[in-house]
């Protein structure tokens, strides 16, 4: 509760400048409301008109959107086009010599390539994977390094009609092998290695891991993208390196024209349940949403420099990185390192030297620079800055200020993006020459999208009260079905309860003027540094260590990463009373997490209990031990609790 009370104390209230209202693609609240109208009155037909205005269709489309079988919704479903043709042929004619990306690395070092190599490279890459046989609808994992090879790996599939499934270079060898196996994949595009504050960390040798681990026999290929240099083993005919399969390759590469429904990748994200969910992305719809947003939230102009800072691993850095900038034909800093290397100013040195325009990134990278040098922005000419953007998390006000005052100079408007991998792109984010931001509210959503926040029975809540998170109508980009669990999408997302309405999984509030308050997850899923993750996954972890017999999950608000995770465990063994004893199991039990999960799972905290607290039913009571991780004191009725003694046991943190 308080963190809705803390929300709606905040009444500032942003007007988006003359100036900026001006120059803005959607300037002024009635422009807002015209193109709001016209989805209100022919819903169809607005998003049909969006679709062949923005989108170069090898074969129109005559039907717009088919709900016969909802909500396995198909949009422009007899439409066809090529992603990647629409992200680079299309400027061939117009703007070839123009940047597509501006590259850092972790080093320093700066590469810049423009549209006509990047479409040349792409195609090269594209070749080289079908001269392995490599076709339309096979799945290929991207185990890749933020790089331009990234990209042109996307891309190329994308060319082919491939289905890329991009996983986060942080997931340890057990994720990736899950994720194989889920997705069937028959190639794994990866590097020797990747560069992250100075550091070599090694990722062949974590896809060779993943690779002996039952199921995994279905990858044939494994392509390998040289950055390190650093030593791996070398599989032949199984492995090839990216720059022996493409030297001979032709620069050109005809696109597969697929219908608008044909996969264009599927990205695995945390649900409520142990398994991560493959969702399932369109091309047509996908790429409308991405394109639209680019225009609409970042105003997109041909003069921007635009900077996404999220990784390609996540859906952020699909829509933000590898799509929607280059279908616009933005110019885009991509960067391959930590926003602290080699010290906090590095995005704001960043964004000086390479002129950014409009910066994009997650409140969690914001909190923690903020805490290592506030007034570090001043030492950089940030002046060439716009537009920023936050996503990932809910952004707290304080937060929202020092961005606005202290990196955007108060000149800067602030989209504050709320949406999902499922989503594809923003869903509610102000349209920034239009819609006053408040600190705090990622505001109104954007034209077409309709929302609600409801009840458990689905009934809308009233203003100011909190409720559930809901978007009524079906959208071109929204997620098509879960990767092979077409039960598991319906059950999730639409829910009976909700009639036809997606279920966000969200808690949010709408205030007086219709603005969106996002309060955070209400299922079992965390937000740690804008990273999602289920806690039934980290709990689904630790029972497989052979010490464990029993673990609980729960998220503790954290100052800079938003939640941090605690873990309450039962071993097999008596529980720990020596700290030395205790300390080491947490310690064996954090890196399990970590070669289980990945580093980015390791719970914060563990604390140790002869069992847990569960009511007479058998649940484990949820609320008390999030209670009991903040230190909280405890008001809930214990009294159905099968053991009360253990409470004391777990308010012990071991140190
Ligand atoms: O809880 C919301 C939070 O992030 C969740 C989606 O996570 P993911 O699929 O990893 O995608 C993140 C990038 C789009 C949401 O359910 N979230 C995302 N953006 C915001 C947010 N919470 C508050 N404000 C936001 N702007």
């Amino acid at each position: 509760m308080s963190n809705i009370e803390s929300v709606l104390n905040e009444i500032r209230v942003f007007k988006p400048s003359a100036e900026f209202v001006k120059q803005a693609n959607v300037s002024g609240m009635g422009a807002y409301r015209t193109l709001a109208d016209a989805a209100q009155k022919d819903y169809t037909g607005y998003w049909a008109k969006l679709a062949r205005e923005n989108i170069l269709w090898r074969k129109p489309f005559t039907k717009t959107l088919d709900e016969s079988n909802a909500p396995f919704f198909k949009w422009f479903e007899d439409g066809e086009l090529n992603v990647s043709y629409n992200c680079l042929d299309k400027h061939l004619a117009t703007q070839a010599e123009k940047t597509a990306i501006i590259f850092e690395a972790d080093d320093g070092k700066v590469s810049k390539i423009n549209y006509r190599d990047l479409y040349a490279r792409v195609c090269q890459f594209a070749n080289g994977l079908k001269s392995r046989g490599i076709k339309k609808g096979d799945r290929v994992i991207i185990y890749l390094p933020m790089s331009i090879e990234a990209a042109v790996a996307m891309q190329a599939c994308a060319r082919i009609g491939a289905i890329h499934s991009v996983v986060f270079g942080g997931f340890s060898a057990k994720s990736l092998h899950e994720r194989i196996t889920d997705a069937q994949a028959c190639a794994v595009i990866t590097a020797d290695a990747q560069m992250r504050g100075g550091k070599v960390m090694p990722l062949k040798s974590i896809v060779d891991e993943a690779l002996t681990m039952e199921g995994c026999d279905v990858v044939k290929h494994v392509i390998i993208y040289r950055r390190a240099g650093n030593e791996m083993q070398f599989n032949a005919p199984r492995d090839a390196w990216w720059h022996d399969l493409v030297a001979k390759q032709k620069t050109t590469c005809e696109p597969e024209w697929v219908g608008a429904e044909h996969p264009l990748f599927i990205l695995y994200t945390s649900g409520s349940t142990g398994k991560p969910k493959g969702v399932q992305h369109s091309s047509g719809g996908y790429l409308l949403g991405a394109i639209l947003t680019m225009q609409w939230v970042f105003d997109y102009k041909p003069t921007d420099i635009f900077w996404c800072t999220a990784d390609v691993g996540w859906i952020t850095g699909h829509s933000y990185v590898a799509y929607g900038p280059l279908a616009v034909g933005a110019t885009q800093v991509m960067y391959e390192g930590i926003p602290t290397f080699p010290d906090a100013g590095r995005f704001w040195k960043m964004i000086q030297n390479h002129k950014v325009t409009t910066f994009y990134t997650a409140p969690t990278a914001i909190r923690s620079l903020i805490k290592l040098g506030s007034d570090l922005p001043k030492q950089y000419d940030l002046s060439s800055l716009r537009l920023l953007g936050t996503v990932g998390e809910p952004i707290n006000p304080e937060a929202w200020m020092w961005y606005y005052n202290t990196v955007g100079q108060t000149r800067c408007p602030i989209v504050d993006t709320w949406w999902q991998t499922e989503t594809g792109c923003h869903m509610i984010a102000p349209l920034p020459g239009a819609v006053p931001t408040k600190p705090g509210s990622c505001t109104l959503p954007i034209p077409g999208i309709q929302v609600a926040v409801v009840d458990e029975l689905g009934n809308e809540v009233g203003t100011n009260q909190g409720g559930s998170l809901v978007i009524t109508k079906s959208f071109p980009s929204q997620i098509r079905t879960i990767w092979g669990d077409p039960e598991r999408f319906k059950k999730n997302y639409f829910p009976k309860e909700m009639r036809g309405a997606y279920l966000a999984g969200d808690s949010a509030n709408r205030d007086e003027d219709g603005y969106i308050w996002i309060m955070g997850r209400n299922d079992d899923v965390l937000k740690v540094s804008g990273h999602r993750l289920g806690t039934m996954e980290i709990e689904s972890a630790l029972v497989a260590n052979p010490l464990v017999a029993e673990a609980a999950v729960v998220g503790r608000p954290h100052d800079i990463k938003g939640e941090s995770i605690v873990a309450f465990v039962v071993l097999k063994s008596a529980r720990p009373t020596e700290a030395a004893k205790a300390k080491e199991i947490v310690e064996i039990l954090r890196n399990w997490v970590s070669k289980e999960i990945g580093p980015i799972a390791k719970p914060d905290e563990i604390r140790f209990g002869d069992n847990l607290p569960k009511t007479r039913s058998g649940k484990i009571m949820r609320r008390l031990l999030r209670a009991i991780a903040n230190g909280e004191e405890i008001t809930q009725d214990v009294s159905t609790l099968e053991n009360p003694a253990i409470l004391e046991q777990l308010k012990e943190v071991v140190r």
